[in-house]
């Protein structure tokens, strides 16, 4: 989905200008990324496309996070956002609404003009009643920042967006509490927001805004909704992204130091997710075992399907997470673990999984060609699995711009609660380097023995979705372990990021920017003495 580089793209583009606005383009990235990259009807070949959704950043200021997500979707050459507010610049502090006349100084997909904050759910207002009169089915998404719902002309849209009954008009809310010189509840409450946009007569739904599903969920919800506008109160956190930038109004429109954006970039690289098994453990109910997940803070669910045939044990099949897939809107990472996969591929599509892997061994290039074409069709992340004594095929490296998820796996395949197999630990440090040099940008994926000191060597590995059936299901405290499993996923990046700026001779200078994420970790990382002399 692209959010990674979302914000990728934006610090650089911050740091080169030297000023910009990261916390409000961070707290945004998952909402532009589900709308370009899942929701919205556009053409980037065609931006005056008659019948195309529109997007209306009235919260100009995200523009950074915004200008990216426009590049990555195809509007314009993702170099070009280093010239970020420079003279001369496409791209200007806030954005400027494209037409033949101000090609000069803005890029194609620019609705609207931004930077006085209040006014674009008015415009949004006027482009959502020409489409009506015009018989249209284009759909209007419109970005609101809580600082901004300051602006009168915010509430006055909104009587006027009720009483044409506009259902085709959506706002979001980027409710991340912070605006420009402090937390918004301080400045001027907004709470209970909720109740203030019902009372205008919206359908209000509410969101965690990081969550890409619960935002598509929110926005199929909002699409079905008739003779009411829909406002998705999305609650986010500034800075999200970047641990020491979160929550901090300081970050909200500072740029970072140049030197630091090495260290920045590998941060946002190194998102970790962890997916429990729910195979593993005592054999209890799956539905309990997914709410129990969710509820611990997983990131995903691992579903390991095994056909008694590819591997000598059987477990779920589609049939199963079609039945799980109500109770959850968590991502469904599922492992085939079967022979002739393109047999069944349909099964798993069909039971809305957001991640489908194959085994290569399962597989020849035909038929992996023809499953990632269809996964790809249906929006689902293609990934292949590949067991420890098997060596990455050549063939492969020609299928790695299709493919999301690369499982590495750490046990042989079968059994959960297996011993890791610590010979697994080069090859995918080699893979991962290998993988990178030939451009692959998904995942890698470790499935196998993982716990608290295995997790921090696959990590140094390279792998970033950390599956973990026993270390989570063979516990009495669930919840306590996925917290566990977390804490050393932390550390593992707290450490890495410490030697690469010790390599980069701005060791202090990074522990003084980042002190108060530190603090909790130094006895670990060995720099407590360090740490406290920093004033
Ligand atoms: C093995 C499976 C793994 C396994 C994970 O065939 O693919 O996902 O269940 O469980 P643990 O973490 O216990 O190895
Ligand atoms: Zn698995």
């Amino acid at each position: 989905m692209k959010i990674r580089d979302i914000r990728m793209l934006a610090i650089e583009g911050i740091a080169e200008a030297g000023s910009g606005h990261p916390g409000a383009s961070f707290s945004a990235a998952e909402i532009m990324a589900s709308l370009y990259f899942r929701k919205m009807r556009h053409d980037p070949s065609n931006p005056y496309w008659e019948d195309r959704d529109y997007f209306i950043n009235s919260k100009a200021h995200s523009a950074p996070g915004f200008y990216a997500t426009l590049a990555l979707a195809g509007y314009f050459p993702v170099e070009e956002i280093k010239t970020l507010r420079k003279l001369g610049s496409r791209l200007q502090g806030h954005p400027v609404r494209y037409s033949p006349q101000q090609k000069e100084h803005s890029v194609p997909g620019t609705e609207y003009s931004g930077g006085s904050e209040g006014i674009g759910l008015s415009v949004s207002i006027g482009i959502a009643l020409a489409n009506k009169l015009d018989g249209k089915k284009s759909r209007v998404y419109t970005l609101i920042g809580d600082g901004e719902s300051n602006e009168g002309q915010i509430w006055e849209a909104a009587m006027a967006a009720a009483k044409f009954r506009l259902e085709k008009l959506t706002a979001i809310l980027d409710r991340n509490r912070i605006q420009q010189d402090g937390f918004t509840e301080d400045i001027m409450p907004l709470d209970p927001v909720r109740d203030k946009w019902a009372a205008f007569n919206w359908n209000v739904i509410e969101i965690n805004g990081h969550k890409v599903e619960d935002i598509i969920d929110a926005i199929n919800k909002a699409n079905e909704v008739k003779d009411k506008p829909t406002i998705i109160i999305a609650n986010t956190i500034k800075g999200n992204g970047i641990k020491h930038m979160t929550n901090n109004p300081q970050w909200h429109g500072k740029a970072p130091p140049r030197k630091h954006v090495a260290l920045l970039l590998e941060e946002l690289e190194s998102e970790c997710l962890i997916a429990p098994s729910i195979i593993a453990g005592q054999p209890q109910n799956y539905e309990e075992k997914v709410r129990m997940a969710e509820r611990g803070g997983a990131d995903m669910i691992h579903l390991d399907v095994m056909d008694g045939k590819f591997v000598p044990n059987i477990s779920l099949f589609a049939d199963t997470i079609g039945r799980l897939r109500h109770i959850t809107n968590l991502p469904f990472d599922a492992h085939l673990m079967i022979e002739r996969p393109l047999d069944h591929i349909q099964d798993y599509i069909d039971a809305r999984c957001d991640i489908i892997t194959v085994h290569v061994e399962a597989c020849d290039e035909n038929s992996l060609s023809q499953i990632t074409d269809r996964l790809l069709l249906h929006g689902i992340s293609p990934g292949i699995a590949i067991n420890p004594a098997t060596d990455f095929p050549e063939w492969l490296y020609g299928y790695l711009n299709k493919i999301d998820v690369i499982i590495v796996m750490s046990v042989n395949p079968g059994f959960a609660g297996q011993k890791f197999l610590p010979a697994v630990l080069p090859k995918m440090m080699l893979l991962n380097k290998e993988l990178r040099k030939h451009g692959f940008k998904g995942y890698i994926e470790a499935d196998g023995g993982i716990d608290s000191t295995t997790l921090q060597q696959v990590y140094s590995a390279g792998a970033r979705i950390l599956v973990a059936g026993s270390a989570v299901y063979a516990t009495s405290d669930i919840h306590g372990a996925i917290i566990h499993l977390r804490h050393k996923a932390n550390v593992a990046l707290e450490k890495s990021l410490l030697d690469h700026a010790d390599s980069l001779g701005i060791k202090s200078d990074w522990m003084k920017a980042r002190k108060h994420i530190l603090i909790p970790f130094s006895n670990e990382l060995g720099i407590e003495e360090d740490i406290h002399a920093i004033k």
